[in-house]
């Protein structure tokens, strides 16, 4: 991992894997990659994210001249929900990830992407946590959703079916999109926090978008290497909770008994498809398809 940062190199994580911001040790030019990538964020994301993204983003006051300082963060989204954002490495295990989400703490890492990363990179850096995630963490339901997810963890895991509920987490919190009264909008982490992502969900005729199915979504493969092939789009996160809300040991259960997989750009009959994909992009090769 390709990841310079001075102050993360000078500290030994505690046991529970946090370190501290030392948001005074910020350079000028890592404010200025922050405020680059906030504005041209907010432009582009302004009549497709939906509107409890920007209710969070206003309540945070995340444009305050550079990265945000957790100290200041924290007073209104503790005050809003309960929630507040801790400083990690870099990615941390599942355990210690679940347990810190169980107890609504959000590890974000320290570091910001350099400029020759502005639009791309595998590693969530500090732009993505917490531009991405922490707006959301101001609405309750959300908030609630994100709690559960961690306490599920920690059960997945005894049940050895993270992987299922991995999958749910790459269709919602990373890559969710809502089915509003105003039309298709984002919400997931890896979508507003990428330029390209941002466009790409919505516009292109390329991917599928269907509709939210729990146990679909936890038997779909997903690519962690460019833009998705499938969005999964829920009514509002009320829907996302309830779903969620019962106990999976009975999918969990049927689940490591049955290694059916659905791929990432198939289409199943009970499927409420919004768009049919195309598939276009992936199949010209992606990312990685020679520029012509
Ligand atoms: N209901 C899940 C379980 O029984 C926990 C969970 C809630 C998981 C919300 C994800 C999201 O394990
Ligand atoms: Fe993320």
């Amino acid at each position: 991992m390709a990841i310079n940062d001075p102050v993360i190199a000078a500290q030994t994580p505690a046991a529970d894997f946090t370190i501290e911001q030392r948001w005074s040790q910020y350079t000028d030019d890592e404010h200025a990659v922050w405020q680059k990538l906030y504005e041209q964020q907010v432009k582009i994301l302004a009549d497709r994210a939906v509107p409890e993204f920007y209710t969070g983003l206003e309540a945070l006051n995340l444009n305050d001249g550079g990265i945000p300082d957790f100290d200041k963060i924290n007073k209104p989204l503790f005050d809003l929900t309960g929630w507040k954002v801790i400083s990690v490495p870099h990615l941390i295990p599942d355990d210690i990830f679940f347990d810190h989400l169980a107890n609504r703490r959000f590890p974000a890492g320290r570091f910001i992407r350099s400029r020759d990363q502005l639009d791309y990179l595998q590693e969530p850096d500090i732009f993505h946590d917490v531009f991405g995630h922490v707006p959301l963490l101001t609405q309750p339901v959300f908030a609630n959703y994100m709690e559960a997810y961690g306490k599920g963890g920690l059960r997945a895991l005894n049940y050895d079916c993270l992987k299922n509920l991995a999958r749910l987490y790459w269709y919602t919190v990373e890559f969710g999109l809502m089915n509003t009264k105003d039309g298709m909008k984002i919400y997931g982490a890896g979508i507003v926090s990428s330029r390209t992502e941002s466009l790409f969900s919505l516009d292109d005729p390329s991917p599928n978008r269907i509709h939210f199915d729990l146990e679909r979504i936890m038997q779909t493969d997903y690519r962690i290497d460019d833009f998705q092939q499938v969005y999964f789009a829920i009514n509002s996160f009320e829907e996302l909770l309830d779903a969620t809300y019962k106990d999976f040991g009975p999918i969990y259960e049927f689940m490591s008994q049955s290694d059916k997989m659905y791929a990432v750009d198939q289409i199943l009959p009970k499927d409420k498809v919004y768009h049919t994909g195309t598939q276009s992009y992936a199949s010209a090769g992606g990312r990685f398809a020679k520029a012509s």
